[in-house]
């Protein structure tokens, strides 16, 4: 039997029911803020991800899906979705019209990272990205909206934030950052080591404890801010304040791509194990930019759909629609008839074998319907139908024609 690669996973029944409630919900509460909708293809060229997310950076460098296509072309399975939108963007030249421009999106992303709970190869998310508005107003809002989407959705949450400042004062922070790591340099891991020269803001966020320990002293870059940084970083701070939203300032928060600047924040929730990121997003002012557009602001997030599904409250399963069956089979014409008319307003399961009540009334449970809708020898002849409503338990014979 064929079975899913590693590391990748069918939804379906209560599963598939939570994702579609989840995306929902989201769509909802991205709606009410302007989103619209954008579809992108999954499968990209390997450039564009190499360009966004970063050469050096975990993901392009070791999680990829990459191979050459038929035609000879370097492509590579989306990794995550906000570099397919930023390149649609530019592709039909959003960045030469005066407008601010919002997309929603949701769909599969692939990582081959190691599987464990809550980390996948194919995995889904759903993020949102906000083209031109430069104002720290919009990261605010941004960071509103998805709390509002995890309080629809009933799910608790912690909010990280921290400033990756810009280019006027990241290259001399880099700069301090990179001395202090090579004073400490034998006591970092293989991969830290490695980042100290192509990458030295990640060794920040090293999960290795060892590490992490030898980290407390280094230099922090909140404190290393230009002044526009600072103003910005200080006004989100006394917004979220203001609002009453919880946060933390995790200076070591640095994201694990490479286009961020500014403002980055990650939402984690305690209850789903060590994956505990539920949503992560932040500033990408330059990356338009970087994909060969004009200079456009931007900002974005995306939430890790499987690791919602795993704290989602679904809301009670009501009973709907009809459920029909005959219990002589040349009534089965008729229902065939009357499921199609009611189909244009509710849901409809037809039973096609002609059986006895019991087992009708067994098929209408089970198919979590309201209404109980049977033709037997009786009602054929009278043109009737029985009707039962099966959460007030009501019973009537009714004539087809006033159905
Ligand atoms: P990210 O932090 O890499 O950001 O991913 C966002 C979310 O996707 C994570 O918080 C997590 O919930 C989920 N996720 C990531 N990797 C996996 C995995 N292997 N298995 C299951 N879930 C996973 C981005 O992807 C950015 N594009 C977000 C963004 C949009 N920034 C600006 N705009």
């Amino acid at each position: 039997m064929i079975q899913p690669l590693r590391g990748m996973k069918d939804l379906t029944f209560e599963e598939s029911d939570r994702f579609v409630h989840i995306v929902k919900t989201a769509i909802t509460v991205a709606r009410s803020y302007g989103y619209n909708y954008i579809e992108t293809p999954i499968l990209e060229e390997t450039a564009l991800f190499k360009r966004s997310v970063g050469d050096s950076s975990d993901i392009v460098t070791k999680e990829m899906y990459q191979f050459e296509d038929k035609g000879g072309n370097d492509v590579c399975m989306r990794p995550e979705g906000t570099a397919g939108i930023v390149r649609a963007f530019v592709s039909a030249k959003l960045d030469r019209q005066p407008m601010k421009q919002k997309f929603y999106y949701y769909g599969p992303m692939f990582r081959y990272e190691r599987p464990q709970k809550g980390r996948l190869r194919a995995f889904h998310q759903f993020g949102c990205e906000s083209f031109g508005e430069a104002s720290v107003y919009e990261d605010f809002t941004v960071i509103v909206m998805i709390g509002q989407i995890f309080d629809a959705l009933g799910i608790g949450y912690d909010l990280l934030i921290n400033s990756l400042g810009c280019q006027d004062c990241m290259p001399a922070y880099r700069e301090k950052l990179v001395g202090f790591l090579t004073t400490i340099r034998s006591d970092l891991c293989e991969d830290c080591n490695r980042r100290i020269s192509t990458n030295p803001i990640r060794v920040l966020d090293c999960k290795n404890e060892h590490c992490q320990a030898h980290l407390t002293d280094s230099p922090k870059l909140i404190h290393a801010l230009c002044d526009s940084c600072d103003t910005d970083f200080n006004t989100l701070t006394a917004l979220l304040d203001k609002a009453e939203i919880r946060y933390t300032v995790d200076t070591n928060l640095v994201r694990g791509l490479d286009y961020y600047n500014k403002t980055a924040f990650e939402f984690v929730s305690n209850e789903i194990g060590s994956q505990s990121a539920i949503a992560g997003g932040g500033r990408y002012d330059k990356l338009v930019e970087y994909l060969d557009g004009k200079p456009t602001p931007g900002i974005g997030f995306a939430l890790g759909i499987e690791r919602i599904m795993a704290l989602v409250q679904m809301p009670r399963k009501q009973r709907e629609g009809y459920y029909m069956g005959a219990m002589v089979p040349e009534a089965i014409d008729i229902l065939l008839r009357l499921a199609s008319r009611k189909r244009l307003e509710d849901k409809v399961t037809v039973e096609y074998n002609s059986k006895g009540f019991k087992s009708h009334m067994k098929g209408a449970d089970k198919a979590h319907a309201r209404y109980a809708l049977l033709i037997g020898e009786d009602e054929l002849a009278n043109g009737t139908v029985w009707l039962k409503d099966l959460e007030t338990k009501e019973e009537q014979s009714i004539r087809i024609d006033a159905l």
